[in-house]
């Protein structure tokens, strides 16, 4: 008699072709952010074809595929997998490249999208070995603020009933492929991005006395500013402020009467989160009108820091040593990237872990270039190992 892990498995190596054929369809029709029309109702069309229950058009595009298993019960665990593309030009010369000018899947989502299908596809066939109901969400617009995740809730896709877990999965180009990796706790950052205006008064260069110059200004502030850092955060809580952009649009000769500046903040704790911000008002409107300047502080508050539950995680840690093997599964470290995952997870316990899509021993792009791809091997792992984390939840005792 086969373990139902053998039973994933062998269904997972039966439609590994055809998810590869799905990736490549999606590969090809890339969508920007809140714009997955056509991603939206290939999903749609593909559930249909497969006679599974399905609600559509959740906050726009977004998709909730809904399967009962037959074993009596009414515990739920939601899996997560995320849509949207980047504005990126594709520069990989492959058969399936973006056929979408401008426009690609340059961060994974065509993966976590077929990933997802071939998962459904397993635990169809497996209704017979689970209770209750497993939610399947296919989210628009991770990549843009406010995101697709907290929209989807809105609408109630963690209610009636309330899922128990719920499961994500992110490509990852530093690991090989059939290996996967977890944090417990915390895991990604909150994200916020800062908006700065210094105004002085612009004027001659050669006559700085007359003027009230806000580049100077701007400038000891993006300083002063990383000493918020250095100096008044925890050390033991990681906190990043940087800062890509300074305008200042004079000249040699000319003094402008405005500075901008845009930065981005990353940290894990929500109370300094807060905190920070007011701090960062009070260093850049103190400095300004030292120096008789004035200023705007914008920040406009993007997701929160994802924090992975600790049973859960750890569960799944030993569910996957179980299915891959101790050797495929490895702990992951902090990262300051950001995802709206973050927003389930506060809401439910949440598990957000990392596929390895990697060609072994090669050197892999990262995500968000223009020359990421994927070892499509991925699609075996990827599938089945969420099913069997889904399935072990509904069902522990299962081998
Ligand atoms: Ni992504």
């Amino acid at each position: 008699m086969k373990t139902i892990a053998d039973q994933i498995k062998e269904i997972s190596e039966n439609i590994h072709p055809s998810l590869i054929q799905i990736r490549r369809q999606l590969h090809q029709y890339p969508e920007l952010s809140g714009e997955e029309f056509g991603t939206s109702a290939f999903i749609s069309h593909t559930l249909n074809e497969w006679g599974i229950d399905q609600r559509t058009g959740i906050a726009g595009t977004g998709i909730m595929a809904i399967l009962r298993g037959k074993i009596p019960g009414n515990a739920c665990v939601a899996l997560r997998a995320d849509m949207d593309a980047l504005p990126i030009d594709e520069q990989n010369e492959v058969e399936y490249c973006s056929k979408n000018p401008g426009i690609m899947h340059a961060c994974g989502h065509d993966v976590h999208v077929s990933s997802l299908l071939g998962t459904i596809k397993i635990l169809q066939q497996l209704s017979d070995e689970y209770p209750g109901i497993i939610k399947c969400i296919f989210q628009p617009s991770e990549e843009k603020y406010p995101g697709g995740a907290i929209r989807m809730m809105e609408d109630g896709i963690l209610q009636n009933p309330e899922p128990l877990a719920i499961f994500g999965q992110h490509v990852c180009p530093s690991l090989p492929y059939g290996k996967v990796g977890f944090k417990p706790g915390k895991y990604m950052a909150s994200t916020d991005e800062i908006y700065i205006t210094i105004k002085g008064r612009g004027g001659h260069a050669a006559i700085p006395h007359q003027n009230i110059d806000p580049v100077i200004i701007g400038a000891q502030i993006l300083v002063a500013l990383q000493q918020l850092v250095s100096r008044e955060s925890d050390p033991t809580i990681p906190t990043v402020l940087s800062f890509g952009k300074f305008v200042a649009n004079g000249r040699t000769n000319i003094i402008p009467d405005e500075a901008h500046m845009e930065g981005t903040l990353r940290t894990f704790d929500e109370m300094w989160r807060h905190e920070i911000h007011s701090r960062i008002g009070r260093v850049v409107s103190n400095m300004a009108h030292a120096f008789g300047a004035t200023c705007e502080v914008f920040i406009d508050h993007g997701y929160p820091y994802l924090q992975n539950d600790e049973s859960l995680t750890q569960a799944a840690i030993k569910n996957a040593q179980e299915f891959l093997g101790n050797e495929n599964v490895v702990e992951l470290d902090l990262r300051m990237t950001a995802e709206d995952f973050a927003y389930y997870a506060q809401k439910i316990p949440g598990c957000f872990y990392r596929l390895g899509v990697a060609t072994t021993n090669l050197p892999f792009p990262p995500l968000h270039s223009a020359h990421f791809d994927v070892d499509e091997n991925c699609l075996l792992t990827g599938p089945a190992l969420m099913a069997w984390l889904a399935l072990k939840k509904l069902n522990p005792s299962l081998k």
